[in-house]
């Protein structure tokens, strides 16, 4: 058991000193092989440095949830404006054309859903993910959660094990229980805890202080959107994460529940890569 005494909050961030991107144009991956960066390059632009990824892995859990009824009529239409797409092998097989040219994230962990207790998880095979030829496999780390943190942090070491293996990047998503407070303190331990453990991404969730969050994280931060928001709300939250340094967003419910969901993914393009407004990107989509 490690000393737990004096475990203290971190206070020196260095908001003053940016991460070096001389080497590579994403932050912490200087040092990866040239397929992880081959790879990451196929997910974020190289321009801005950022990604709008879009989540549609929520059936996994949930079954089909409002905006994902159907995939091959909600999500495929949606695909050429995203920068990639994240889902599960069944639906990315059974409903996203083959000739797809945007990158994949593939969802690599499944376990028990939302009827159950949600307290077993484990890996589908490597030889799947590149089959499916993917360019990111993203598993989810419960942090704090007594019934599942060991299985899932055991998980994610496995699947970064097998990343480095064949290169392709591993994203660690960060699971919220109930019990936990969603806050800087949380989501920054989360975010950490992931990047230790070998994630070339980090998916978390916007809170107050997320620039703290983003300081502490050596590798890009991009942020679930969370429950359905009115759309200018939604891209408030976009400004703010990209304004405290997130390298993007991989967003579900915000897109695909939207009234307008390509107009949103539009907009969300907008604010993410080109710097509009709120207010702006809300124009874009109310224009389109
Ligand atoms: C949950 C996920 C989802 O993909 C994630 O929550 C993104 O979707 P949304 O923007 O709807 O929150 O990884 O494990």
């Amino acid at each position: 058991m490690a000393d737990l005494d004096d475990i203290r909050d971190g206070d020196n961030f260095g908001h003053n000193t940016p991460a070096d991107t001389s080497k590579f144009y994403l932050k912490g991956i200087a040092n990866q092989s040239w397929g992880i960066k081959n790879r990451m390059s196929r997910i974020f632009n190289k321009q801005s440095g950022r990604t709008v990824m879009l989540a549609f892995d929520h059936g996994f859990l949930m079954g089909p949830t409002s905006g994902l009824e159907r995939i091959d009529l909600n999500i495929a239409p949606l695909a050429e404006e995203a920068d990639c797409l994240m889902g599960c092998r069944g639906m990315i097989r059974s409903s996203i054309p083959p000739e797809n040219s945007k990158p994949l994230c593939l969802r690599t962990d499944t376990g028990t859903t939302i009827l159950t207790e949600m307290n077993d998880n484990v890996l589908i095979s490597e030889e799947d993910a590149i089959r499916l030829n993917v360019s990111c496999m993203a598993a989810m780390l419960a942090v704090g959660d007594a019934d599942t943190e060991a299985i899932t942090i055991r998980n994610f070491s496995k699947l970064v094990d097998i990343g480095q293996k064949y290169d392709i990047p591993v994203m660690g998503v960060t699971a919220v229980g109930k019990a936990m407070a969603r806050d800087a303190r949380y989501f920054g331990l989360a975010s950490r805890v992931c990047a230790e453990n070998g994630a070339s991404i980090v998916k978390t969730y916007y809170t107050e202080g997320f620039e703290n969050v983003v300081a502490a994280c050596p590798v890009p931060i991009v942020i679930a959107g969370g429950k359905k928001l009115p759309e200018l709300d939604a891209l408030d939250l976009c400004y703010k994460a990209i304004n405290c340094g997130a390298s993007g967003v991989d967003m579900g419910r915000n897109v695909f529940q939207s009234e307008k969901p390509l107009a949103m993914m539009k907009a969300v393009k907008g604010v993410v890569h080109d710097g509009l407004s709120p207010a702006e990107g809300f124009q874009m989509y109310n224009d389109l």
